[in-house]
């Protein structure tokens, strides 16, 4: 059974979709240098990754994918409405990194709320996409598109809620709900939704025959995982909050099952390949330090203030590793130009993979020991570094993969 080749519907460079992650990773650059100049500069770095830059490319390639697999016409999702909810999720993410900072509350209630509408916007775009299409294995992936989108307003709420009441007793139970919510539901039931189809593609192999069929399986299982943690913490019920995390860890090993033949079939050995499968790990170790934290935890406020190492594992390991792998597999895939064009951009993305993979991966082994303060610092920098690499590796690229096509 091969997998459905994700054809782009428009090649070449699209700006409002290519550059805003450029930019939000740019300007947690400027925040990593002026760190101790900055408030909340921890907080402004995840959410300058997260929130910024990988939802957008979220947003961006969950369109993407759709498109290829589902082959909608224009009509079902047409490309100004891309661009509407493109500049809303950047507004809505301006006034969330501003004011949260500054403790402006409303100036974060404005941005949460524009942000939830950019993404119904997209729900209602995945649906339409849905309602449009012939039905097909590959369904499945817009199914994971919508729930995701479901979850982030939700997971918004929450952060809302946070940022108005920074230091209640209620803080530890909304920390878990928002970074759950958020994490697992909008990031997670993304990348399990694209993975079905792109992760044969990244590691140029075949898709698993149960693919399709377990990932439909996993996503009840996935949601009831995230409601429980989420019930469970807002009830102060604990032990609910750990059952949940339970059920969503086997539904993602139920998933994650079918990831294993492709990868031994074809190990991974260029910077997409590398970089996904690396960030797949650090999102099992996630689930199961979290389910741990959650159960050893003396108390909410115990629970969030060893919330940190989390924070690290699930940005740098997970997500902007992934960020890494799956621009350094799309961003040559819709430059096209044809063979010749593709393996010198090819070329660009896999500058230095092993040590830049070695650098993000031995740093953030080293910042999660127990060593001295000093030790931790330099490794959280030479992990922001190595991951803030893809700015000039992706920019080199589009450059290289232009210049091929013109000649
Ligand atoms: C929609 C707008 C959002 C708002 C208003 C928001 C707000 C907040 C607030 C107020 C906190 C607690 C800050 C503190 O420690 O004092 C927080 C923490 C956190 N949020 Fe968000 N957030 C948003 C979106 C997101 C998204 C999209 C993600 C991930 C995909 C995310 C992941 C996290 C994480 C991992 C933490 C824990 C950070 C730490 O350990 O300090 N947030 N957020």
């Amino acid at each position: 059974m091969g997998v459905p080749p994700p054809r782009p519907a428009r090649r070449g460079v699209a700006p409002l979709r290519d550059f805003p992650t450029v930019v939000w990773l740019c300007i947690a650059g400027v925040v990593a240098v002026l760190q101790p100049f900055i408030i909340e500069s921890t907080w402004l770095l995840v959410h300058l990754a997260l929130l910024g830059a990988l939802s957008h490319a979220m947003f961006a390639w969950s369109t993407f994918f759709a498109q290829a697999l589902l082959k909608t016409p224009e009509s079902a999702d047409p490309p100004p409405l891309q661009a509407l909810r493109f500049l809303l999720l950047a507004v809505g993410t301006a006034c969330v990194v501003v004011g949260v900072p500054v403790s402006a509350w409303w100036l974060v209630l404005a941005g949460a709320l524009i942000v939830a509408a950019a993404v119904l916007v997209h729900a209602a775009a995945m649906l339409r996409r849905l309602r449009a299409a012939l039905p097909g294995r590959f369904t499945v992936t817009v199914r994971y598109y919508l729930a995701a989108s479901v979850c982030m307003p939700v997971g918004a709420a929450f952060g809302v809620l946070l940022a108005r009441w920074p230091a209640s007793e209620l803080f530890g139970r909304l920390l878990l709900a928002h970074t759950v919510t958020m994490l697992l539901g909008w990031v997670g039931l993304t990348v399990v939704g694209t993975l079905v189809t792109f992760w044969p593609t990244l590691l140029r192999t075949r898709v698993h025959p149960q693919t399709a069929r377990r990932t439909q399986q996993a996503l009840p299982v996935l949601l009831a995982g995230i409601a429980l943690i989420d019930v469970g913490a807002l009830a102060d019920v604990r032990p609910l909050a750990v059952a949940g995390l339970a059920v969503h860890l086997c539904g993602a090993v139920w998933w994650g099952s079918t990831l294993l033949r492709p990868v031994l079939a074809a190990p991974p050995r260029r910077a997409p390949g590398v970089f996904a499968a690396s960030a797949l790990v650090w999102g099992l170790v996630l689930l199961v330090s979290l389910l741990v934290h959650v159960l050893r935890a003396d108390s909410w406020g115990h629970l969030a203030a060893g919330y940190l190492p989390l924070t690290l594992v699930g940005v740098l390991g997970f997500a902007l590793q992934l960020l890494t792998g799956a621009l350094s597999q799309l961003v040559p895939t819709v430059l096209g130009g044809g063979p010749a064009v593709r393996a010198a951009v090819d070329r660009e993305f896999d500058r230095f993979t092993l040590l830049r993979w070695a650098l993000l991966n031995v740093g953030l082994v080293t910042a999660l020991l127990p060593v001295p303060g000093s030790v931790r610092r330099v490794a959280l920098g030479v992990v922001l570094v190595t991951v803030l690499s893809l700015v000039p590796i992706l920019l080199r690229g589009i450059v290289v993969g232009v210049r091929a096509k013109h000649a």
